[in-house]
């Protein structure tokens, strides 16, 4: 089963994490699976962009983003090239590591 390494966050793994799941789940349910309880506003249905992560090792391994998945990407806070919506990003055999962003569009809008 793939690892996927989670980067630390203040909020949501202040010591960063380690999980592993089956290929073939995506990223957000993997994260949630593990009391990472990432945003995931619309319930994982690719309508918003909170549940936003930034891969940093793995990227090709995951399965190819859709252009819904491109378009609501280009919203969310902090875009980087490997960024991807969590809930879209399935696993494949490789292992991952991901960042999650500091803010979601939600704490964007709310503080900044
Ligand atoms: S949870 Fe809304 S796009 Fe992933």
């Amino acid at each position: 089963m793939p690892i996927i390494k989670i980067l630390p966050h203040a909020e949501y793994c202040p010591e960063g994490a380690e999980i592993t799941a089956p290929a073939g789940t995506s990223i957000c349910e993997a994260l949630l699976e593990n009391d990472i309880e990432i945003e995931h506003a619309c319930e994982m249905s690719c309508a918003c962009t909170t549940c936003h992560v930034v891969v940093r090792q793995g990227y090709a391994s995951l399965g190819e983003p859709d252009e819904a998945e491109e378009d609501l990407l280009d919203r969310a806070w902090g875009l980087e090239p490997t960024s991807r919506l969590s809930c879209q990003a399935i696993l494949g055999r490789d292992d991952v590591t991901v960042e999650i962003p500091k803010y979601s569009i939600n704490h964007a809008k709310e503080n900044h």
